[in-house]
C-alpha cells in the first residue's frame, strides 16, 4: 500500500476519488488527522492511496507540534510499505529559486525537543543505519514521476530542518550554507528517520516557495504573500508528479514497492 504525506499548500489531493475515512488511534497518540483511503485515476487504471495531511486538513498543526510518531505508526499499522511525502521548502543553493521542484538525498536535522524515535526504553538499544535517509527506490520514482510528467527537477539536495515556526535568521541560512544545505524546511525530521525505524520506503518531494532568508529574492527578508502564490501554483505540478508516481508504483512487482 503506498500513502501520499502532503505537507504545508497539500491538504488534499484533487484527483483522489475518496473510498473511505479512518481515524486511527496509536500507543503515540492521535495522528494530524483521519486518514483518507481512495483511488488515483490514473487514465490507464485506478490505484489505491492513503492520504494524510501533516498539518491537518485545515492547517492547523505547527511544524513543531505534528505528532509524527503517530502519524508513521497509522500508515505502517494500515499495512503502508512505501510513503511518498511533500515538503515546502525555501531555497539555499542559487538553482533553487521559488517554484523550483527538488528531490533531496540528505538531511541535517537541527530541530530540538521533537519526540523522534520509536525506540524508548528499548533494551539493547536500538540504532538505525541512516547514511542515506531517503529510500533510493521511492526517490528515482519521484524523479522518474517527474520525467514522464515533463515537470524539471533538481535530483538530489541537502535538506536543513530547523524546528520553526519562525523563519531563520540571515547568520541561521550562512551556517547552513556552510553545513552543505542546499534547502531548508521544518518537517522531514523526524519523519524520515521514524519511516527507517519502521523499514518503510520513504521520500520526499520538496518545492522551494520562497529564497531562503538573506538569499535572492529575500536579501530584504521573505515576503510571504509571494510566497503563497508560489505555493499555489507550484502544488499543481507537485499534484501532477504524484499522480504520475502513484501510476509508476501501481506497475510496480510487489518486491519492490518497499525500502531499499
Ligand atoms: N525556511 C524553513 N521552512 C520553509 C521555508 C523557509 O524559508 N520556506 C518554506 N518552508
Amino acid at each position: 500500500m503506498l500513502a501520499i504525506i502532503g505537507g504545508t499548500g497539500l491538504t488534499n489531493l484533487a484527483n483522489l476519488e475518496i473510498t473511505r475515512r479512518e481515524v486511527v488511534r496509536t500507543p503515540y497518540g492521535e495522528p494530524s488527522g483521519h486518514l483518507t483511503f481512495g483511488e488515483i485515476n490514473t487514465g490507464r487504471h485506478k490505484a489505491e492511496v492513503i492520504f494524510l495531511a501533516r498539518h491537518g486538513y485545515g492547517h492547523t498543526i505547527p511544524p513543531h507540534e505534528v505528532n509524527y510518531r503517530a502519524n508513521i505508526w497509522a500508515l505502517h499499522s494500515l499495512g503502508v510499505t512505501r510513503v511518498l511525502a511533500v515538503n515546502s521548502v525555501g531555497g539555499v543553493a542559487a538553482n533553487l529559486g521559488p517554484g523550483q521542484i527538488a528531490v533531496p538525498d540528505q538531511i541535517i536535522d537541527y530541530t530540538y525537543g521533537r519526540k523522534h524515535t520509536f525506540f524508548e526504553g528499548d533494551k539493547p538499544v536500538t540504532h538505525i543505519d541512516f547514511t542515506f535517509p531517503y529510500c533510493h527506490r521511492a526517490r528515482m520514482l519521484y524523479l522518474a514521476a517527474a520525467k514522464a510528467s515533463g515537470i524539471p527537477v533538481v535530483d538530489s539536495g541537502v535538506l536543513g530542518v530547523t524546528q520553526g515556526p519562525r523563519l531563520e535568521t540571515l547568520a541561521e541560512v550562512n551556517r547552513m550554507e556552510r553545513d552543505g544545505c542546499t534547502m531548508v524546511g521544518m518537517t522531514t525530521a523526524p519523519e524520515a528517520a521514524l519511516a527507517r525505524e519502521l523499514d518503510l520506503s520513504y521520500a520526499t518531494l520538496a518545492l522551494s516557495m520562497n529564497h531562503a532568508a538573506g538569499r535572492g529574492s529575500s536579501s530584504a527578508g521573505i515576503k510571504l504573500e509571494e510566497a503563497e502564490a508560489v505555493l499555489k501554483v507550484g502544488m499543481e505540478k507537485i499534484r501532477t508528479v504524484l499522480a504520475q508516481a502513484v501510476e509508476l508504483h501501481a506497475a510496480m512487482p510487489t518486491e519492490v514497492r518497499g525500502f531499499k
